[in-house]
């Protein structure tokens, strides 16, 4: 059967169902993500993070979104450390839920966001960081439009440990490829 998936902006009410969801998805989430505290998995700890995040999207800072399917809660995309001046720059994040991986929900949420934070947002670029093994999330950029531009070492703590990452950039006006679903 053929599944909707949208993005919607991040809301307070979010926090019991995105608890869940995380709770659900432990296992599958620890390799790709830093190391989490019991509190993060509670709705306290989601509403908490919730909080920074709008008090950083009203500042400009942040734009937080989630990805439903089929009008059920189905992962997280964000774009933090919103920088403007002569940068005008984010860095986007994302997960999907085990569940509804392989169904190219990824990709429609990343071209879906990238369209928001160049029109509505005015970005002017975009960057991504994937685990150097991340093929799946690799195949999201690269067909979403985005560009390796390079292999950083030790970037990011993911599970314990600093790991390497390839990077990856959109520009505003970079061409697309064209959409395959
Ligand atoms: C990475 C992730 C977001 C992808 O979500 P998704 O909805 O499954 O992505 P899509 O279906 O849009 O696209 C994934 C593509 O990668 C491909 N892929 C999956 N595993 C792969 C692998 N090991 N090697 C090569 N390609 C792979 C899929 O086949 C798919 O391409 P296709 O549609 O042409 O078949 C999801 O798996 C996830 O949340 N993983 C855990 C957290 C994570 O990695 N977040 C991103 C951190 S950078």
């Amino acid at each position: 059967m053929t599944q909707v998936a949208l993005v919607r902006p991040l809301s307070a009410a979010d926090s019991a169902p995105l608890a869940t969801l995380y709770r659900a998805n432990r296992d599958y989430l620890a390799p790709f993500e830093p190391l989490r505290d019991a509190a993060f998995l509670t709705a306290d700890g989601q509403a908490a993070r919730i909080t920074e995040l709008l008090t950083e999207h009203t500042q400009g800072r942040a734009y937080p979104y989630v990805i439903e399917v089929d009008g059920r809660l189905a992962g997280r995309i964000t774009v933090t450390n919103v920088a403007r001046g002569p940068y005008c720059n984010g860095s986007l994040g994302y997960w999907v839920a085990a569940d509804r991986a392989g169904r190219r929900v990824a990709t429609r949420a990343v071209r879906a966001v990238a369209d928001d934070c160049f029109t509505t947002h005015q970005l002017h670029r975009l960057e991504a960081a994937t685990l150097v093994d991340n093929l799946a999330s690799q195949a999201v950029l690269r067909r979403t439009g985005f560009t390796l531009i390079g292999r950083a070492a030790r970037y990011l703590r993911i599970a314990g440990q600093w790991r390497d990452h390839l990077l990856f950039q959109r520009l505003a006006d970079d061409p697309l490829p064209s959409p395959v679903d």
